[in-house]
């Protein structure tokens, strides 16, 4: 067995700066000892989605304070680590440099070693960290920036099923919201008023969901909630409550029928592969994940195939710094944490993959 190790884990990648300590060793679960997030919501909510140039900027002034507020939580100095993981890609590219310069002098300052962390890695690290599930499972990402249903087979050893062809998720229920008029993010306002609406009302697509393959598509989706507000304002002038909360169930639920179905199809792609598997474990992941209507088909879906749902609590779903410390645990217990750390702005999980179509407004799909 290796030895615990503690490690100081930062993220830059999109719009939170991140840091969190977390101490312990593979296959876990580890031990968070803080996890500081400053989100940076107000500063693009006036734009209805991540404007680069102001996240990496947001990055570079706070990456700082956010790390000295991880330590701080933690009640530990800087010689008291055993290394710094930092987010090395994919994501917006300015953000990941300013994480990464800021680890490499944090690093080199304090005599640490440092390990470059693919964010998705730390996504998909995240059920060994918070239970301590053992290689190999499945994995469903879904958030602004991303949506792939992932065999995570060992460390380093990823194998996509499927993602999406164009938009994530939510990135399609961001600017459905926005379109409508509500909050940014969009994916919690769309969730509370879906509560009041009737999904039944306007006919929404399901895309893909007749091809036999893990593939997802979400802009056709967004195009019609389009159509629809179109169509309603034409014929009455503007949209009444009632309209807004029908439009945000029917996209909800279109959402969900297309992850849940994708999801089982998945399971069963990885039943077939992994059939030595005998309590086999399906991850949720991202922050689209904590919507609880999807969540709640998922749930049904794994329960129909005979897999056990595990559905990390949200702040270690949405990004954050203790997966990257995690996923840098696992890889200095493993020795594979050498070499120069460089920021990627792609940097697919499934290096044999085909690389998805679109680039997304929260950065390139990998
Ligand atoms: O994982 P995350 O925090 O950041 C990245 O995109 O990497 O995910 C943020 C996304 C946003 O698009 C937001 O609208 C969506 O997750 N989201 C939700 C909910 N809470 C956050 N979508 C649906 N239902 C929710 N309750
Ligand atoms: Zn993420």
């Amino acid at each position: 067995m290796t030895a615990s190790l503690t490690l100081l884990g930062i993220e830059t990648s999109c719009d939170e700066t991140a840091a969190a300590v977390v101490c312990g060793r593979a296959p876990g679960p580890g031990e968070i000892l803080s996890n500081a997030v400053f989100g940076q919501e107000d500063l693009h909510a006036a734009f209805g989605g991540v404007v680069p140039e102001i996240a990496a900027r947001a990055h570079a002034e706070r990456v700082d304070l956010v790390v000295m507020r991880a330590l701080d939580e933690a009640g530990m100095e800087l010689g008291d680590l055993d290394g710094v993981a930092v987010t090395a890609g994919p994501g917006l590219i300015g953000g990941v440099m300013a994480g990464v310069m800021a680890a490499k002098g944090i690093a080199a300052g304090a005599g640490l070693p440092l390990v470059g962390v693919n964010h998705l890695e730390g996504h998909a690290l995240t059920p060994r960290l918070t239970d301590g599930v053992g290689f190999p499972y499945l994995l469903l990402l879904a958030s602004g920036g991303h949506c792939q249903l992932i065999a995570v087979e060992a460390l380093g050893a990823y194998r996509r099923f499927g993602g999406t062809i164009d938009d994530a998720p939510g990135e399609a229920l961001d600017k459905t919201a926005k379109m409508l008029g509500l909050g940014f993010p969009g994916g919690p306002d769309v969730e509370r008023w879906a509560e009041n609406g009737d999904a039944d009302r306007f006919e929404f697509p399901r895309p893909l969901i007749d091809r036999p393959d893990c593939d997802l598509s979400f802009s056709g989706l967004k195009t019609a909630a389009v159509r629809t507000k179109d169509t309603l304002v034409a014929a009455q002038g503007g949209l009444y409550h009632r309209d807004v909360a029908d439009i945000c169930a029917g996209f909800q639920d279109a959402v969900r029928a297309v992850l849940s179905a994708k999801t089982r199809r998945a399971m069963s792609l990885f039943r077939d592969r992994h059939q030595g598997r005998l309590d086999p474990v399906i991850a949720v992941a991202g922050g689209v994940a904590a919507n609880r209507s999807l969540r709640a088909g998922l749930s049904k879906a794994a329960e129909a195939e005979g897999f056990r749902m595990i559905a990390p609590p949200l702040p270690l779903c949405t990004d954050n710094g203790a997966m990257i410390a995690w996923a840098g645990i696992e890889r200095f217990a493993a020795g594979i944490a050498a070499g120069p750390v460089v920021a990627r702005p792609r940097w697919p999980l499934d290096e044999a993959a085909q690389p998805m179509l679109g680039t997304g407004k929260k950065g390139a799909k990998a």
